[in-house]
Protein backbone atom coordinates (compact mmCIF):
# COMPACT_ATOMS: atom_id res chain seq x y z
CA UNK A 1 0.00 0.00 0.00
CA UNK A 2 1.12 3.69 -0.79
CA UNK A 3 2.16 5.93 2.17
CA UNK A 4 -0.81 9.12 2.89
CA UNK A 5 0.88 12.03 3.82
CA UNK A 6 -0.82 14.71 5.58
CA UNK A 7 0.40 18.60 4.54
CA UNK A 8 -0.04 21.30 7.12
CA UNK A 9 -1.13 24.30 5.52
CA UNK A 10 -3.28 25.93 7.86
CA UNK A 11 -1.11 28.64 10.12
CA UNK A 12 -2.53 32.45 9.45
CA UNK A 13 1.28 33.12 7.91
CA UNK A 14 0.83 36.87 9.85
CA UNK A 15 4.09 37.44 8.42
CA UNK A 16 3.18 37.59 4.65
CA UNK A 17 0.88 40.75 5.36
CA UNK A 18 -0.62 40.07 2.75
CA UNK A 19 -4.87 39.15 2.01
CA UNK A 20 -3.49 36.07 0.49
CA UNK A 21 -3.26 32.88 2.60
CA UNK A 22 0.95 32.05 2.72
CA UNK A 23 0.60 28.78 0.74
CA UNK A 24 -0.98 30.62 -2.28
CA UNK A 25 2.17 32.68 -2.62
CA UNK A 26 3.76 31.95 -5.97
CA UNK A 27 7.63 31.42 -6.60
CA UNK A 28 8.73 30.32 -10.05
CA UNK A 29 4.77 30.33 -11.37
CA UNK A 30 3.31 27.92 -9.02
CA UNK A 31 2.01 28.39 -5.94
CA UNK A 32 4.47 27.08 -2.73
CA UNK A 33 1.69 24.30 -1.69
CA UNK A 34 2.00 23.24 -5.67
CA UNK A 35 5.44 22.19 -5.09
CA UNK A 36 5.43 20.66 -1.51
CA UNK A 37 2.78 18.51 -2.92
CA UNK A 38 4.46 17.74 -6.09
CA UNK A 39 7.38 16.60 -3.84
CA UNK A 40 4.98 14.73 -1.51
CA UNK A 41 3.83 12.91 -4.89
CA UNK A 42 7.25 12.27 -6.09
CA UNK A 43 8.20 10.41 -2.99
CA UNK A 44 5.57 7.76 -3.64
CA UNK A 45 2.65 8.99 -1.87
CA UNK A 46 -0.65 8.08 -2.79
CA UNK A 47 -3.22 10.09 -0.95
CA UNK A 48 -2.90 13.46 0.49
CA UNK A 49 -5.07 15.26 3.15
CA UNK A 50 -4.28 19.34 3.15
CA UNK A 51 -4.57 20.66 6.85
CA UNK A 52 -6.48 24.24 6.07
CA UNK A 53 -8.50 26.96 7.73
CA UNK A 54 -11.49 28.41 6.57
CA UNK A 55 -10.01 31.56 4.20
CA UNK A 56 -7.74 29.17 2.30
CA UNK A 57 -9.63 25.91 1.91
CA UNK A 58 -11.81 27.32 -0.80
CA UNK A 59 -8.43 28.29 -3.11
CA UNK A 60 -7.77 24.48 -3.10
CA UNK A 61 -11.55 23.07 -4.45
CA UNK A 62 -9.71 23.86 -8.25
CA UNK A 63 -5.65 23.16 -7.26
CA UNK A 64 -4.37 21.11 -9.69
CA UNK A 65 -3.69 18.47 -8.24
CA UNK A 66 0.16 16.96 -9.04
CA UNK A 67 0.26 13.77 -11.14
CA UNK A 68 -3.58 13.33 -10.36
CA UNK A 69 -3.26 11.63 -7.09
CA UNK A 70 -6.48 12.80 -4.69
CA UNK A 71 -6.15 15.52 -2.49
CA UNK A 72 -8.50 15.97 -0.05
CA UNK A 73 -8.69 19.05 2.53
CA UNK A 74 -9.57 19.05 6.47
CA UNK A 75 -10.20 22.37 8.03
CA UNK A 76 -8.59 23.00 11.39
CA UNK A 77 -10.68 25.81 12.93
CA UNK A 78 -9.19 27.31 15.71
CA UNK A 79 -5.55 26.38 15.06
CA UNK A 80 -4.40 25.71 18.08
CA UNK A 81 -0.74 24.30 17.03
CA UNK A 82 1.21 21.90 14.67
CA UNK A 83 0.21 19.15 16.99
CA UNK A 84 -3.86 20.38 16.82
CA UNK A 85 -3.87 20.12 13.18
CA UNK A 86 -2.29 16.49 12.76
CA UNK A 87 -4.73 15.61 15.86
CA UNK A 88 -7.67 17.06 13.24
CA UNK A 89 -6.31 15.41 10.27
CA UNK A 90 -6.09 12.13 11.84
CA UNK A 91 -10.16 12.82 13.16
CA UNK A 92 -10.86 13.26 9.48
CA UNK A 93 -8.73 10.49 8.02
CA UNK A 94 -9.97 6.33 8.37
CA UNK A 95 -7.31 4.74 10.57
CA UNK A 96 -4.85 2.62 8.62
CA UNK A 97 -1.70 0.52 9.45
CA UNK A 98 1.57 1.61 7.66
CA UNK A 99 3.34 4.99 6.58
CA UNK A 100 2.17 8.44 7.21
CA UNK A 101 4.33 11.65 5.81
CA UNK A 102 3.78 14.84 7.91
CA UNK A 103 5.02 17.60 5.57
CA UNK A 104 4.77 21.96 6.47
CA UNK A 105 2.97 23.27 3.12
CA UNK A 106 5.37 26.50 3.97
CA UNK A 107 8.90 24.49 2.72
CA UNK A 108 8.44 24.23 -0.99
CA UNK A 109 12.45 23.91 -1.82
CA UNK A 110 12.45 20.45 0.29
CA UNK A 111 13.32 17.69 -3.16
CA UNK A 112 11.19 14.41 -2.78
CA UNK A 113 13.94 12.50 -2.14
CA UNK A 114 14.13 14.09 1.81
CA UNK A 115 10.53 12.56 1.55
CA UNK A 116 11.63 9.44 -0.01
CA UNK A 117 14.49 9.16 2.78
CA UNK A 118 12.11 9.62 5.92
CA UNK A 119 9.29 6.81 4.27
CA UNK A 120 11.79 4.68 3.67
CA UNK A 121 13.36 4.35 7.08
CA UNK A 122 9.98 4.03 8.84
CA UNK A 123 9.10 0.69 9.64
CA UNK A 124 7.46 -1.66 12.22
CA UNK A 125 10.30 -1.09 14.26
CA UNK A 126 11.20 2.72 13.59
CA UNK A 127 7.66 4.88 14.91
CA UNK A 128 8.96 8.10 13.63
CA UNK A 129 11.97 8.96 10.91
CA UNK A 130 12.36 12.72 10.86
CA UNK A 131 14.07 15.00 9.08
CA UNK A 132 17.55 17.65 10.69
CA UNK A 133 19.78 19.89 9.03
CA UNK A 134 22.74 21.90 10.77
CA UNK A 135 22.32 25.52 10.60
CA UNK A 136 24.14 29.02 11.48
CA UNK A 137 22.67 30.23 14.37
CA UNK A 138 20.44 32.12 15.54
CA UNK A 139 17.77 30.59 13.87
CA UNK A 140 14.33 30.07 15.11
CA UNK A 141 14.11 26.03 14.35
CA UNK A 142 13.46 23.68 16.97
CA UNK A 143 16.24 22.41 18.34
CA UNK A 144 17.26 18.40 18.60
CA UNK A 145 18.22 17.72 21.72
CA UNK A 146 20.42 14.34 21.39
CA UNK A 147 21.83 12.30 24.71
CA UNK A 148 25.06 11.09 22.77
CA UNK A 149 23.95 9.11 19.90
CA UNK A 150 20.15 8.78 20.76
CA UNK A 151 17.89 11.35 19.88
CA UNK A 152 15.92 12.86 23.15
CA UNK A 153 13.59 15.47 21.97
CA UNK A 154 13.07 18.76 20.69
CA UNK A 155 12.73 21.57 21.95
CA UNK A 156 11.27 24.66 20.17
CA UNK A 157 13.14 27.84 20.00
CA UNK A 158 10.87 29.68 22.40
CA UNK A 159 11.22 27.01 24.66
CA UNK A 160 15.06 27.26 25.01
CA UNK A 161 17.37 27.62 27.83
CA UNK A 162 20.50 29.68 26.04
CA UNK A 163 22.28 26.68 26.46
CA UNK A 164 20.22 24.69 23.90
CA UNK A 165 20.01 27.90 21.49
CA UNK A 166 23.18 26.67 21.46
CA UNK A 167 22.29 23.41 19.33
CA UNK A 168 22.79 24.04 15.85
CA UNK A 169 21.24 20.92 14.46
CA UNK A 170 17.56 21.70 13.67
CA UNK A 171 14.22 20.10 13.21
CA UNK A 172 13.52 20.94 9.49
CA UNK A 173 9.63 19.64 9.98
CA UNK A 174 9.61 16.51 8.03
CA UNK A 175 8.50 13.20 9.14
CA UNK A 176 7.44 9.88 8.35
CA UNK A 177 5.03 7.94 11.40
CA UNK A 178 3.96 4.59 12.03
CA UNK A 179 0.51 5.71 11.74
CA UNK A 180 -0.84 2.73 14.69
CA UNK A 181 2.18 4.02 16.68
CA UNK A 182 1.46 8.25 16.11
CA UNK A 183 -2.68 7.57 16.91
CA UNK A 184 -1.60 5.58 19.35
CA UNK A 185 -0.04 9.11 21.64
CA UNK A 186 -1.47 11.94 19.34
CA UNK A 187 -4.49 12.19 22.50
CA UNK A 188 -1.58 13.21 24.83
CA UNK A 189 0.28 16.70 23.51
CA UNK A 190 -0.48 19.15 26.14
CA UNK A 191 -0.13 23.14 25.77
CA UNK A 192 1.89 23.92 28.20
CA UNK A 193 4.51 25.55 26.94
CA UNK A 194 6.24 29.29 25.50
CA UNK A 195 3.16 29.43 22.47
CA UNK A 196 0.66 27.72 24.44
CA UNK A 197 0.23 25.55 21.55
CA UNK A 198 0.09 22.14 20.75
CA UNK A 199 3.49 20.80 19.82
CA UNK A 200 3.58 18.05 16.99
CA UNK A 201 7.15 18.02 17.85
CA UNK A 202 6.36 16.56 21.24
CA UNK A 203 5.38 13.18 19.81
CA UNK A 204 8.71 12.67 19.74
CA UNK A 205 9.18 12.38 23.83
CA UNK A 206 5.76 10.74 23.96
CA UNK A 207 7.07 8.02 21.85
CA UNK A 208 10.36 7.63 23.18
CA UNK A 209 8.53 7.77 26.65
CA UNK A 210 6.27 4.59 25.58
CA UNK A 211 9.15 2.47 24.02
CA UNK A 212 9.14 3.26 20.86
CA UNK A 213 12.15 4.11 18.65
CA UNK A 214 12.54 7.61 16.80
CA UNK A 215 15.79 8.03 14.26
CA UNK A 216 16.88 11.58 12.94
CA UNK A 217 18.34 11.57 9.56
CA UNK A 218 20.29 14.60 8.78
CA UNK A 219 19.86 16.76 5.36
CA UNK A 220 23.07 17.75 4.39
CA UNK A 221 22.09 20.89 2.35
CA UNK A 222 19.99 22.85 5.39
CA UNK A 223 19.05 25.68 2.26
CA UNK A 224 16.18 22.74 1.10
CA UNK A 225 14.62 22.72 4.53
CA UNK A 226 13.95 26.62 4.92
CA UNK A 227 10.49 27.52 5.50
CA UNK A 228 9.04 30.73 4.06
CA UNK A 229 7.52 33.48 6.60
CA UNK A 230 7.83 36.32 4.91
CA UNK A 231 8.49 38.00 1.53
CA UNK A 232 12.03 38.23 1.63
CA UNK A 233 12.39 34.76 2.28
CA UNK A 234 10.18 34.22 -0.58
CA UNK A 235 11.95 35.85 -2.94
CA UNK A 236 15.17 34.08 -1.77
CA UNK A 237 13.09 30.77 -2.19
CA UNK A 238 12.41 31.97 -5.73
CA UNK A 239 16.19 32.96 -7.07
CA UNK A 240 17.19 29.43 -5.51
CA UNK A 241 14.42 27.14 -6.83
CA UNK A 242 14.83 29.45 -10.73
CA UNK A 243 18.61 28.11 -9.82
CA UNK A 244 17.43 24.68 -9.47
CA UNK A 245 15.44 24.61 -12.57
CA UNK A 246 18.02 26.33 -14.86
CA UNK A 247 20.87 23.95 -13.87
CA UNK A 248 18.72 20.95 -14.45
CA UNK A 249 18.44 22.37 -18.01
CA UNK A 250 21.79 23.04 -18.42
CA UNK A 251 22.88 20.04 -17.34
CA UNK A 252 19.95 18.57 -19.91
CA UNK A 253 21.96 20.61 -22.95
CA UNK A 254 20.49 23.93 -22.84
CA UNK A 255 22.60 26.98 -22.95
CA UNK A 256 21.22 29.59 -20.45
CA UNK A 257 23.50 32.70 -21.36
CA UNK A 258 22.82 34.29 -17.60
CA UNK A 259 21.06 31.68 -15.25
CA UNK A 260 20.64 35.19 -12.98
CA UNK A 261 18.37 37.01 -15.25
CA UNK A 262 16.40 33.66 -17.15
CA UNK A 263 13.59 33.16 -14.97
CA UNK A 264 12.03 29.44 -15.77
CA UNK A 265 8.90 27.60 -14.27
CA UNK A 266 8.88 24.20 -13.49
CA UNK A 267 6.72 22.14 -16.46
CA UNK A 268 8.82 23.18 -19.29
CA UNK A 269 10.04 20.87 -21.80
CA UNK A 270 13.49 22.28 -23.40
CA UNK A 271 15.42 20.33 -25.92
CA UNK A 272 19.10 20.12 -26.61
CA UNK A 273 20.53 22.95 -27.93
CA UNK A 274 18.44 25.68 -26.91
CA UNK A 275 19.93 29.18 -26.26
CA UNK A 276 18.16 31.46 -23.65
CA UNK A 277 19.57 34.89 -23.93
CA UNK A 278 18.97 37.14 -20.38
CA UNK A 279 16.31 38.90 -19.69
CA UNK A 280 14.04 35.92 -20.46
CA UNK A 281 11.00 34.66 -19.04
CA UNK A 282 9.95 31.00 -19.92
CA UNK A 283 6.44 29.75 -18.01
CA UNK A 284 3.51 27.36 -18.33
CA UNK A 285 4.13 23.95 -19.67
CA UNK A 286 6.01 26.11 -22.85
CA UNK A 287 7.83 23.53 -25.13
CA UNK A 288 10.76 24.57 -27.02
CA UNK A 289 12.53 22.22 -29.68
CA UNK A 290 16.00 22.02 -30.64
CA UNK A 291 18.24 24.33 -31.28
CA UNK A 292 16.04 27.67 -31.10
CA UNK A 293 17.23 30.94 -29.83
CA UNK A 294 14.94 32.56 -27.25
CA UNK A 295 15.57 36.27 -26.27
CA UNK A 296 16.87 38.48 -24.90
CA UNK A 297 14.34 40.38 -23.23
CA UNK A 298 11.93 38.04 -24.49
CA UNK A 299 8.72 35.84 -22.51
CA UNK A 300 6.87 32.67 -23.40
CA UNK A 301 4.28 31.77 -21.99
CA UNK A 302 1.94 28.12 -22.39
CA UNK A 303 3.74 28.05 -25.74
CA UNK A 304 4.97 25.46 -28.50
CA UNK A 305 8.12 26.64 -30.39
CA UNK A 306 9.36 24.37 -32.60
CA UNK A 307 12.75 23.45 -33.88
CA UNK A 308 15.59 26.26 -35.03
CA UNK A 309 13.31 29.24 -34.11
CA UNK A 310 14.64 32.70 -33.49
CA UNK A 311 12.60 34.89 -31.21
CA UNK A 312 13.97 38.31 -30.37
CA UNK A 313 12.53 40.58 -27.60
CA UNK A 314 9.25 39.37 -28.12
CA UNK A 315 6.60 38.05 -25.99
CA UNK A 316 4.54 34.75 -27.19
CA UNK A 317 1.25 33.61 -24.60
CA UNK A 318 -0.95 30.42 -25.68
CA UNK A 319 0.53 30.31 -29.04
CA UNK A 320 2.61 28.18 -31.00
CA UNK A 321 5.58 29.05 -33.63
CA UNK A 322 6.83 26.55 -36.49
CA UNK A 323 10.29 24.99 -37.24
CA UNK A 324 12.38 27.80 -38.52
CA UNK A 325 10.45 30.69 -38.16
CA UNK A 326 11.70 33.84 -36.99
CA UNK A 327 9.70 36.19 -34.36
CA UNK A 328 10.57 40.01 -33.62
CA UNK A 329 11.87 42.07 -32.74
CA UNK A 330 9.24 43.38 -30.57
CA UNK A 331 6.21 41.20 -31.48
CA UNK A 332 3.68 40.00 -29.83
CA UNK A 333 1.28 36.64 -30.34
CA UNK A 334 -1.32 35.98 -27.73
CA UNK A 335 -4.97 34.21 -28.04
CA UNK A 336 -4.42 30.94 -29.72
CA UNK A 337 -2.29 32.65 -32.75
CA UNK A 338 -0.17 30.05 -35.02
CA UNK A 339 2.68 30.42 -37.43
CA UNK A 340 3.85 27.76 -39.41
CA UNK A 341 7.35 26.96 -40.51
CA UNK A 342 9.78 29.46 -41.71
CA UNK A 343 7.43 32.73 -41.16
CA UNK A 344 9.03 35.39 -40.35
CA UNK A 345 7.38 38.00 -38.24
CA UNK A 346 9.24 41.44 -37.98
CA UNK A 347 8.56 44.36 -35.84
CA UNK A 348 6.12 45.80 -33.93
CA UNK A 349 3.68 43.10 -35.09
CA UNK A 350 0.69 41.67 -33.14
CA UNK A 351 -0.93 38.32 -33.64
CA UNK A 352 -3.58 37.32 -32.16
CA UNK A 353 -6.03 34.03 -32.95
CA UNK A 354 -4.77 34.46 -36.10
CA UNK A 355 -2.96 30.85 -38.10
CA UNK A 356 -0.74 31.92 -40.65
CA UNK A 357 0.50 29.04 -42.97
CA UNK A 358 4.54 28.19 -43.84
CA UNK A 359 6.74 31.10 -45.34
CA UNK A 360 3.96 33.90 -44.93
CA UNK A 361 5.67 37.24 -44.53
CA UNK A 362 4.75 39.58 -41.73
CA UNK A 363 7.99 42.13 -41.44
CA UNK A 364 6.80 45.35 -39.88
CA UNK A 365 3.64 47.18 -37.79
CA UNK A 366 0.99 44.57 -38.66
CA UNK A 367 -2.00 43.35 -36.41
CA UNK A 368 -3.35 39.81 -37.32
CA UNK A 369 -6.62 39.49 -35.78
CA UNK A 370 -9.18 36.42 -36.47
CA UNK A 371 -6.87 35.68 -39.09
CA UNK A 372 -6.00 32.45 -41.76
CA UNK A 373 -3.43 33.87 -43.67
CA UNK A 374 -2.36 31.36 -46.62
CA UNK A 375 0.70 29.44 -47.46
CA UNK A 376 3.44 32.59 -49.19
CA UNK A 377 1.19 35.25 -48.57
CA UNK A 378 3.36 38.57 -48.01
CA UNK A 379 1.57 40.84 -45.87
CA UNK A 380 3.10 44.41 -46.30
CA UNK A 381 3.88 46.83 -43.63
CA UNK A 382 1.32 48.13 -41.88
CA UNK A 383 -1.45 46.27 -42.79
CA UNK A 384 -4.25 45.76 -40.09
CA UNK A 385 -7.23 43.43 -39.69
CA UNK A 386 -10.10 45.50 -38.98
CA UNK A 387 -11.55 42.60 -37.12
CA UNK A 388 -13.69 44.51 -34.22
CA UNK A 389 -16.75 45.96 -35.51
CA UNK A 390 -17.76 47.66 -32.25
CA UNK A 391 -20.37 44.10 -31.39
CA UNK A 392 -18.24 41.31 -32.57
CA UNK A 393 -15.57 40.26 -34.06
CA UNK A 394 -14.86 39.03 -37.83
CA UNK A 395 -12.71 37.13 -39.14
CA UNK A 396 -10.46 37.98 -42.27
CA UNK A 397 -9.44 35.43 -44.85
CA UNK A 398 -6.20 35.97 -46.30
CA UNK A 399 -5.09 33.32 -49.61
CA UNK A 400 -2.36 31.41 -50.46
CA UNK A 401 0.35 34.18 -52.28
CA UNK A 402 -1.72 36.92 -51.64
CA UNK A 403 0.52 40.37 -51.88
CA UNK A 404 -1.12 42.27 -49.36
CA UNK A 405 0.32 46.58 -49.93
CA UNK A 406 1.44 48.46 -47.52
CA UNK A 407 -1.19 50.26 -45.31
CA UNK A 408 -4.39 47.89 -46.18
CA UNK A 409 -7.11 47.90 -43.93
CA UNK A 410 -9.17 44.80 -44.12
CA UNK A 411 -12.74 45.58 -42.96
CA UNK A 412 -13.57 41.98 -41.37
CA UNK A 413 -15.68 39.90 -42.23
CA UNK A 414 -13.60 40.04 -45.35
CA UNK A 415 -11.88 37.18 -47.90
CA UNK A 416 -8.74 37.98 -50.18
CA UNK A 417 -8.31 35.60 -52.66
CA UNK A 418 -4.96 32.81 -53.19
CA UNK A 419 -2.55 35.52 -55.81
CA UNK A 420 -4.48 38.49 -55.31
CA UNK A 421 -3.43 42.08 -54.72
CA UNK A 422 -4.05 45.18 -52.98
CA UNK A 423 -2.63 48.12 -53.63
CA UNK A 424 -0.95 50.10 -50.79
CA UNK A 425 -3.33 52.40 -48.70
CA UNK A 426 -6.20 49.81 -49.83
CA UNK A 427 -9.28 49.78 -47.36
CA UNK A 428 -11.03 46.72 -48.09
CA UNK A 429 -14.76 46.53 -47.58
CA UNK A 430 -15.47 43.27 -50.00
CA UNK A 431 -13.99 39.72 -50.82
CA UNK A 432 -11.39 39.95 -53.79
CA UNK A 433 -11.44 37.10 -55.80
CA UNK A 434 -8.74 34.69 -56.74
CA UNK A 435 -6.04 36.47 -58.82
CA UNK A 436 -7.87 39.75 -58.90
CA UNK A 437 -5.93 43.76 -57.88
CA UNK A 438 -7.54 46.00 -55.64
CA UNK A 439 -6.57 49.76 -54.70
CA UNK A 440 -8.66 52.74 -53.17
CA UNK A 441 -10.58 53.39 -50.39
CA UNK A 442 -13.25 51.79 -50.37
CA UNK A 443 -10.81 49.86 -52.74
CA UNK A 444 -12.18 49.30 -56.43
CA UNK A 445 -11.02 46.55 -58.92
CA UNK A 446 -7.69 47.66 -60.84
CA UNK A 447 -7.70 46.92 -64.77
CA UNK A 448 -6.11 43.82 -65.58
CA UNK A 449 -2.17 43.90 -66.19
CA UNK A 450 -1.31 43.48 -69.19
CA UNK A 451 -0.25 39.77 -69.83
CA UNK A 452 3.98 39.83 -69.39
C1 LIG B 1 7.86 24.26 13.13
C2 LIG B 1 8.37 23.25 14.15
C3 LIG B 1 9.85 23.50 14.40
C4 LIG B 1 10.61 23.40 13.11
C5 LIG B 1 10.02 24.34 12.06
C6 LIG B 1 10.63 24.06 10.71
C7 LIG B 1 6.46 22.73 15.59
C8 LIG B 1 5.86 22.94 16.94
N1 LIG B 1 7.62 23.38 15.37
O1 LIG B 1 7.97 25.54 13.70
O2 LIG B 1 10.35 22.56 15.32
O3 LIG B 1 11.96 23.70 13.33
O4 LIG B 1 8.60 24.14 11.93
O5 LIG B 1 10.16 24.97 9.76
O6 LIG B 1 5.94 21.99 14.79
N2 LIG B 1 0.18 24.91 10.95
C9 LIG B 1 -1.10 24.42 10.93
N3 LIG B 1 -1.89 24.59 12.03
C10 LIG B 1 -1.44 25.19 13.14
C11 LIG B 1 -0.12 25.70 13.17
C12 LIG B 1 0.67 25.55 12.05
O7 LIG B 1 -1.55 23.85 9.93
O8 LIG B 1 -2.23 25.30 14.10
C13 LIG B 1 1.03 24.75 9.76
C14 LIG B 1 1.51 26.06 9.18
O9 LIG B 1 0.62 26.52 8.17
C15 LIG B 1 2.86 25.69 8.59
C16 LIG B 1 3.33 24.52 9.44
O10 LIG B 1 2.19 24.03 10.12
O11 LIG B 1 2.76 25.28 7.25
C17 LIG B 1 4.41 24.91 10.45
O12 LIG B 1 3.86 25.86 11.35
P1 LIG B 1 4.73 27.11 11.83
O13 LIG B 1 3.89 27.90 12.76
O14 LIG B 1 5.33 27.79 10.68
O15 LIG B 1 5.84 26.34 12.68
P2 LIG B 1 7.27 26.89 13.07
O16 LIG B 1 7.14 27.85 14.19
O17 LIG B 1 7.98 27.31 11.86
CA1 LIG C 1 7.43 27.86 9.61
Amino acid sequence: MKARAVVLAAGKGTRMKSARPKVLHELCGRAMLWYVLEAVRAAGVGEIVVVTNEELDPHLAGFAAPGGIPIRTVIQEPQLGTGHAVQVALAGLSSSSGALLIAYGDMPLVPAATYRRVLEAVDTNVSLALTTARMPLPSNFGRIVMRGPILERIIEARDCSPEELEIDEMNAGIYAYDEGALRGIIGRLSNENAQGEFYLTDTVELLIGSGKRVIPLLEPDYRVVLGINDRVELAAAAKQLNARICEAHMRDGVTIVDPATTYLEPELTLSADVVLQPNTHVGGRSKIGLRSVIGPNSRITSSTIGADVKICESIIVDSAVGDGSTIGPFAHMRGGAQVGANVHIGNFVELKNAKLEADVKAGHLTYLGDSNVGRGANIGAGTITCNFDGENKNRTEIGEGAFIGSNSSLVAPVQIGERALTGAGSVVTRDVPDGARVAGNPAKPLPKKAPA
